[in-house]
């Protein structure tokens, strides 16, 4: 079945990047629920490429190492066909609070993480999205937008503006730490050099799904 080429969605506009003849056999990606935030642009000179970018996400254990974000409790990827699905990670904040992550991407260009705060009744949902603009040139904007899951919950403040004040707060703040954290990434995809068949350590299951997953938006023998 043929898809569009081009898709608007959640105020974004997604081009497929794939030769003509050859349409997508997938919408480019899904709709979030959730009210947009706005964009951030990081990486504007990055020498790296899309889907070097998109497995920084799969690979989670460099979060502790690289970012000091501790993610706990995390289940290996999951293959949906041209969708790649995350369902469990837990990064604490402070005080015992966590962020419950789950992540979804859409190809190579197209990641959305949900972070969810089950006790305060919100939830964050953070897009990647990875822009080829030549040979190993690609720009990355994040943007995020913000979810009230239980309008009991936040915080107590039963007015709808005030809870939405809060989750729009609290969805900008995390907007800028994403982005100052996506820096701390982009010397090293600048850097780094491409190994195709990589030894991966114990632990690194999710980077072997990863790259597996990622073979099937390439002609046979090509990645
Ligand atoms: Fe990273």
């Amino acid at each position: 079945m043929e898809h569009k080429r081009v898709l608007e969605r959640n105020g974004f506009l997604h081009v497929w990047h794939g030769h003509e003849d050859d349409p997508p056999s997938w919408e480019l990606c899904p709709p979030c629920p959730a009210r947009r935030c706005g964009p951030r642009r990081v990486g504007r000179r990055g020498g790296h490429h899309p889907q070097e970018v998109m497995e920084n996400v799969a690979d989670y254990r460099h979060l502790g190492t690289l970012h000091r974000l501790a993610v706990r409790q995390v289940t290996p990827p999951t293959p949906e066909g041209p969708y790649l699905r995350s369902t469990a990670g837990r990064i604490p904040v402070f005080g015992g609070l966590s962020w419950e992550k789950s992540t979804l991407m859409a190809g190579l260009g197209w990641t959305l993480t949900q972070l969810e705060l089950p006790r305060f009744g919100m939830a964050v949902h953070l897009w990647g999205l990875p822009t080829p603009t030549g040979p190993w040139r690609t720009v990355l904007r994040v943007a995020a937008a913000r979810e009230v899951t239980d309008p009991g919950r936040v915080t107590g403040l039963n007015l709808p503006a005030a809870r939405a004040a809060l989750t729009r707060a609290v969805a900008r703040s995390t907007l800028r730490m994403t982005a100052r954290v996506i820096l701390q990434d982009v010397p090293i995809w600048n850097h780094k050099r491409y190994e195709p068949r990589p030894r991966l350590a114990a632990g690194d299951q999710s980077v072997g799904i990863y790259r597996h997953w990622a073979r099937q938006f390439y002609p046979p023998g090509a990645n």
